[in-house]
């Protein structure tokens, strides 16, 4: 047992590129009021050209270790699925840049689930007692597999990081994180792909690369909710908690008639479902760490916070949270304001 493995510090970031739903019908088929009305989404933020998303995630791990008051983490695990390269991975350039030294670095890839996965992983590491403070940060620059012709897609992804400080509080902090329930789904693969790039479509003279990302909006709209839905159900019998007794829902931001649909199968009030995706889109790894620092003025020690994520592969997960007590209302935001 001992003290408990909760959250010691976060932080977002967001690059300077902005684009509202105005730009975006300059050149696409699309509408402000389609965009908002069947997403939610008003402004997503883009990379720069020769911006990547270590520099993203760099900003973001820098901020949550000055949140968490630490210069010093055992292991750093970056969940992305539009990583600097193939090879290397993209957590040990971050582990250097932030002056962490030769840490354990890693990256994990589930895709818009891949933050829960490494906290779920960084919470291991710490109860295991391998580390005493992992940092996790999800990171990703869709920007780098959108088609910009494709309206289905182009209107809803935006780029960003956010991240966390995991490790030991003290008794004070509450029980912290609860049980993950994670899991996926291998015969909905082609719900969500970039088919090139990898080793099973190489790039081959006269080939399509097929780099663009292809989602079939309508069926991982059904399939994210069920998925969510039974993931959350699953993470609150583990922690015995009520739906009426959840503070805050803290849901990958893809689609607010999704947190929507999630939140009224959960009987969990839809005023305690955290929107974020107005300001940001969806930012898959980035979209719950930038979600619950830009709602962190809100939080309150003692608060029961839900998370839960849907993504590629198709992956999905559910976690608990009682946010610590060590944590003051923190004025870390999501979109560069801080
Ligand atoms: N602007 C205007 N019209 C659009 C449009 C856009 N950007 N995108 C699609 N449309 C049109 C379609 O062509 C279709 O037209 P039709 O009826 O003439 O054929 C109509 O709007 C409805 O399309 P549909 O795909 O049913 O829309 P939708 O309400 O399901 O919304 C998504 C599409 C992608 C926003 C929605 O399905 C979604 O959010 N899916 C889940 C995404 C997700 O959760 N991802 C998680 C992992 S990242």
């Amino acid at each position: 047992m001992g003290d408990p493995v909760t959250v010691l510090g976060i932080g977002g970031y967001v690059p300077g590129v902005r684009v509202t739903n105005a730009d975006l019908e300059r050149h696409l088929d699309t509408t402000d009021e389609w965009i908002t009305q069947r997403t939610g989404v008003r402004v997503r933020y883009r990379c720069a050209p020769g911006e990547a998303t270590s520099d993203l995630a760099v900003e973001a791990g820098r901020r949550a270790l000055r949140h968490a008051g630490r210069t010093a983490v055992d292991v750093v695990v970056v969940a992305t699925t539009t990583p600097d390269h193939l090879i290397p991975g993209t957590a040990p350039a971050v582990a250097k840049r932030l002056g962490l030294g030769t840490v354990a670095a890693f990256d994990v890839q589930a895709v818009c689930s891949g933050f829960l996965y490494a906290a779920a992983v960084a919470t291991s590491f710490v109860e295991s007692g391998s580390a005493t403070a992992v940092l996790v940060i999800g990171a990703d620059a869709f920007s780098s597999v959108l088609d910009p012709t494709d309206r289905t897609t182009a209107v809803i992804f935006g780029d960003g990081a956010g991240a966390a400080v995991i490790g030991r509080g003290t008794a004070a902090d509450g029980p912290g994180w609860g049980a993950f329930h994670l899991g996926s789904d291998g015969d909905a693969a082609d719900l969500i792909t970039v088919p090139g790039g990898g080793s099973r479509a190489r790039s081959l003279p006269g080939q399509e690369f097929g780099a663009h990302l292809r989602m079939a909006g309508g069926t991982v709209f059904q399939a994210a909710v069920d998925a969510m839905a039974s993931s959350c159900r699953s993470a609150m019998h583990s922690a015995g908690w009520y739906a009426h007794e959840v503070d805050h829902v803290v849901g990958h931001q893809a689609n607010i008639r999704i947190l929507r649909s999630v939140a009224q199968v959960l009987e969990v009030p839809e005023s305690r479902v955290v929107v974020h995706l107005d300001r940001v889109g969806n930012t898959s790894a980035a979209s719950i760490p930038l979600a619950l620092t830009a709602a962190s003025a809100r939080l309150r020690p003692g608060d029961k916070i839900l998370f839960t994520a849907f993504g590629g592969g198709t992956t999905w997960g559910a976690a608990t949270l009682v946010w610590p007590s060590r944590l003051p209302a923190t004025t870390v935001l999501g979109d560069n304001d801080d």
